[in-house]
């Protein structure tokens, strides 16, 4: 059994890769891999070292990009753990943490895989914050406060939230955590923060804690999903038993040389967030010309939407716009708090974005 996940386009392209050539006619809302490519720096890098970076062993435990992790983040070397992708960090860390006996708590909605490794992979129990629709999803300090003061052996928390596009803004969730009882692993899922702020992030605040650990993908926000490259951050006394667990040359050799380029070309990436933004309102605002969807505010290059009271469900939404190669998420399939109508829309470039809105056009008009 594995968890819900997007990544249907590939039955479009083929999981031999045998349609390549409809790449481009294909349109994969259904993940969120960012929009834009990989700094133009890592390309031609890549680009020039294909062949030996193909051919060649990595760095045995990606101690460059400890290094560089390190650096840019302003935390120690031991606090730093790099891993194929933050997916593999999680099944990693939860199986050696967790075991039937220990009881978690997630937020609901939120990422999948969370429950999934819980529930499915290691067996133990998972309590849920329900968050609401009537207030956008909100993630309310106070209310998380009281469950996290159960005793809970960890707690995910996802911020921004996926598929909601909530941020708990990083002071409030300091407040929170300063009141945690150390005997509560408090894990922070930061995939999309770089989208709200390098600054929002709590990777210094982790390093430094008993119990904090935040997880950082290298996909969505580098644009580097393809490559698998994610790392945690958190205290030495967590961090490094988890190493002794990783095998050699968990990243591999492109994995490592795009990640230590990325982290050294902020400033592209971060015009890239400031152009996501504007793209996300553009597609909000086209989304609501066409119908009386229920738009959540999300902060992050991913919009949580429900389709209008009289319309059609959203598995009839996504499998009509799927006919016309627009890939959707269903984001009902994957949260039992949220009903047939919501689905979630990755951001695209401002071509795509007009190409999806018309697709949905033609599915939003009444009579539906
Ligand atoms: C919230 C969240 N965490 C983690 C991941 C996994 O990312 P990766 O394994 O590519 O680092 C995803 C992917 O969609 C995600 O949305």
């Amino acid at each position: 059994m594995t968890s819900y996940h997007g990544g249907a386009f590939f039955d479009a392209i083929g999981n031999e890769f045998d349609s390549l050539d409809q790449i481009d006619e294909v349109i994969s809302a259904d993940v969120l891999d960012a929009w834009f490519p990989p700094s133009p720096q890592v390309s031609r890098i890549l680009g020039q070292l294909l062949d030996w970076a193909m051919r060649t062993s990595p760095p045995t435990g990606s101690e460059g990009l400890t290094n560089r992790i390190a650096e840019t983040r302003g935390v120690g070397k031991r606090s730093v753990l790099p891993g194929a992708g933050s997916s593999n960090l999680i099944f990693q860390a939860f199986r050696e943490w967790l075991s039937a006996e220990s009881r978690i708590l997630l937020l609901e909605p939120t990422y999948g895989e969370y429950a999934h490794v819980a529930e499915n992979v290691v067996g133990c129990r998972v309590d849920r914050l329900t968050l609401s629709p009537d207030d956008g999803f909100r993630v309310d300090t106070a209310r998380l406060l009281e469950p996290l003061s159960r005793g809970y052996d960890l707690a995910a928390i996802v911020n921004p939230n996926n598929p909601t596009g909530r941020h708990i803004p990083r002071r409030d969730l300091i407040d929170v955590l300063s009141r945690v009882s150390p005997r509560t692993l408090v894990w922070i899922d930061e995939t999309y923060v770089d989208y709200v702020d390098a600054g929002e992030s709590l990777e210094q605040f982790a390093a430094t804690s008993e119990n904090v650990i935040v997880s950082k993908s290298m996909s969505k926000v580098y644009a580097l999903s393809g490559l698998r490259v994610g790392y945690l951050c958190g205290p030495p006394g967590l961090i490094d038993p988890l190493r002794r667990l990783t095998p050699p040359w968990a990243v591999s050799l492109p994995g490592q040389i795009a990640a230590v380029t990325a982290l050294q070309d902020a400033e592209y990436y971060r015009r890239r967030y400031d152009e996501t933004h504007c793209l996300r309102e553009q597609l909000r605002e086209s989304l609501l010309a066409l119908a009386d969807f229920r738009i959540v505010p999300g902060v992050a290059n991913y919009l949580l939407c429900q389709l209008p009271a009289d319309g059609p469900t959203a598995r009839t939404f996504i499998s009509c716009c799927r006919s016309e190669k627009l890939f959707l998420r269903d984001a009902s399939a994957t949260a039992s708090s949220l009903d047939n109508r919501w689905f979630r829309i990755a951001v695209k470039d401002g071509d795509t974005n007009r190409r999806m809105v018309d697709i949905i056009s033609h599915y939003t008009r009444k009579p539906y």
